[in-house]
């Protein structure tokens, strides 16, 4: 009996220090990270978690990726998570709630990179999780990819612009390193852009995003498809065919 309040005492000890030092579940020699999962409910754990990245990954259970891999890009993307935190690099900081660092697994086979988080994500530092977000799992799901599955999702700036603005210039060059890094760390088969001002950044032009997308690009080596931003759709619906023909681009991508 009294062991059991020390062991449980332990348990809240590290649950609580993981997810204010990282937000992700570590494993403790004497207990059960699973245990644990079970216990306080993975929706809960997800929601606590603030760096969003998820506690298993395609290639884990699989076995193709080894595990010391994933466990240094799980410690890097954390650091990452803890500076974007702490960042007043740029004039976001002043008026953000909650940065977003970005979510998904450890292994994407496709990033995805939106502009910057809107007001549900301000409030809950989760990336794309308002209409657009449902809208873009929607997507996702079309083709065969989710957040929880295979799929790392991110944003050019991690604080939301006022209003939702366009990030200014030097917000987004403020930002961008962060963004690099993840997509240096994660190695993605793909990327997705979705929307001009991503797509644009990344790609380095200046044309629409009208004219930039239904074309394979490169990021680094890395095949990037540019498409159009889930909010944009909503507002004109005219434009999803244009967004299945790139998304069966990407399918056709991540197949080779
Ligand atoms: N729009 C974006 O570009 N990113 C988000 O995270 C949410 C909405
Ligand atoms: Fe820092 Fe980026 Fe937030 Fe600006 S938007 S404060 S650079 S994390």
């Amino acid at each position: 009996m009294k062991e059991s309040y020390i062991e449980r005492f332990f348990e809240l000890t590290y649950l609580i220090e993981d997810y204010y030092s990282g937000g992700v579940r570590k494993q403790h020699s004497c207990i059960d990270v699973n245990a644990v999962v079970g216990e306080i409910g993975v929706e809960e754990m997800k929601r606590k978690n603030e760096t969003g990245i998820e506690i298993t990954d395609r290639n884990e259970t699989e076995g193709k990726r080894d595990k010391g891999e994933l466990i240094r890009r799980r410690e890097q993307l954390e650091k990452i998570a803890r500076e974007v935190n702490a960042c007043r690099k740029c004039e976001l900081a002043k008026t953000r709630i909650k940065p977003v660092p970005g979510e998904g697994v450890l292994d994407p086979l496709v990033m995805i990179i939106g502009e910057g988080p809107g007001g549900d994500e301000d409030r809950t530092g989760r990336p794309f999780v308002g209409r657009a977000g449902k809208y873009l799992d929607k997507w996702l799901n079309a083709i065969g990819l989710s957040r929880e599955k295979n799929c790392f999702i991110g944003n050019i700036v991690k604080c939301r612009p006022p209003n939702n603005r366009d990030p200014k210039p030097e917000e987004s060059n403020a930002c961008l390193p962060y963004l690099l890094k993840q997509i240096e760390i994660l190695q993605p088969k793909a990327i997705l852009t979705v929307g001009r001002i991503s797509s644009q950044i990344l790609l380095g032009r200046t044309s629409g995003i009208g004219s930039l997308r239904g074309k394979v690009y490169y990021y680094m080596d890395i095949p990037l498809v540019p498409t159009y931003h889930p909010s944009g759709v909503l507002r004109n619906p005219s434009l999803r065919p244009y967004v299945w023909e790139d998304l069966k681009l990407l399918k056709s991508v991540i197949e080779k």
